[in-house]
């Protein structure tokens, strides 16, 4: 039977849209959407001498489109004017042909290509492929190794979105935006969260639908999302869990009440970020297109 680690990259690429939008490797500091005029990189374009605008243009009722999207690393100023006048740019909703809108980058939701992106400088998110053994906190008053350790001081304020059990390892989201990460982990906002586990035991045929239709738990029913049997070999097996449930344990008591106890377990995703090939130990900084879908995805 394959490793789990084999399989977390093929579980990831049987996931969709996000795989195909991002065609950077997953540990690059930065990915980038498919799509012309579309890299981090372009902040470091030439930029052209009518690109400028005069000294204190900017003003209390916000600054250019077309400069908040060059700054953000869409492309140049001309280059952005372009994909204004191309329709490319939508503000709340809305697409802007007309070039000059000024916009507030805190509160306006501005989305390239449908795309939504973040463009406040402010607001960080890393993805970390958390190893087992390493605790869910920023700090341990007992000096257990702890993923604060992982993370020292990369960005002011971060924290943990959601946990991992000390034994369970794979994708855990960082951040230093307290809503964004209370959102993602709050099951009322039905974040699907992606696990491989290797159980013992052979599963039986109705599994899928036992687990969708929910099993009672003593703090209660869960339900899954999708579950499905990707490897089997000699008595073990390999399964992927997607649910949206942050309760302790959850996945463990849910494949031991059901007969099948989980020898390990790796969370594969969150929303739409997977962990992709992330070496164990491994943080990569989510790309701003990244950071504008999983907002989108909780309504910020
Ligand atoms: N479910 C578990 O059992 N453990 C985790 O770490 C996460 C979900």
């Amino acid at each position: 039977m394959r490793e789990i680690g084999d399989l977390v990259e093929s579980a990831s690429r049987t996931m969709g849209h996000w795989a195909a939008m991002n065609t950077a490797r997953p540990d690059d500091e930065t990915t980038t959407a498919s799509g012309d005029g579309w890299s981090e990189d372009m902040e470091l374009a030439p930029v052209h001498p009518g690109d400028r605008e005069p000294e204190g243009d900017d003003d209390r009722q916000g600054e250019r489109l077309q400069k908040v999207l060059a700054r953000a690393g869409v492309g140049s100023r001309r280059v952005c004017e372009d994909m204004i006048e191309a329709g490319r740019i939508s503000v709340n909703g809305a697409v802007v042909q007309v070039q000059g809108m000024r916009v507030d980058p805190r509160a306006d939701k501005i989305a390239v290509d449908g795309v939504r992106i973040e463009l406040r400088d402010d607001r960080v998110t890393y993805a970390l492929n958390k190893p087992p053994g390493v605790i869910t906190a920023m700090s341990d008053d007992r000096n257990r190794a702890c993923v604060g350790d992982m993370v020292g001081d990369l960005a002011p304020g971060l924290v943990h979105v959601g946990r991992l059990d000390q034994d369970t390892e794979g994708l855990l989201l960082l951040t230093n935006d307290g809503e964004l990460a209370h959102r993602l982990a709050h099951p009322s906002y039905e974040v699907r969260k992606t696990y491989l586990a290797q159980v013992s035991g052979s599963v039986p045929r109705d599994m899928a639908k036992r687990l969708r239709s929910g099993i009672q738990l003593e703090d209660g029913p869960v339900k899954v999302d999708s579950f499905r049997v990707v490897d089997t070999h000699a008595g073990q097996s390999v399964v992927e869990v997607v649910l949206h449930e942050g309760r302790k344990h959850i996945v463990r008591r849910l494949l031991a009440e059901v007969g099948l106890p989980v020898s390990r377990l790796t969370r594969t995703a969150v929303g739409p970020i997977e962990l992709q090939r992330m070496r164990s130990g491994s943080i990569r900084k989510l790309s701003r297109q990244e950071l504008g879908t999983l907002q989108e995805l909780v309504g910020l």
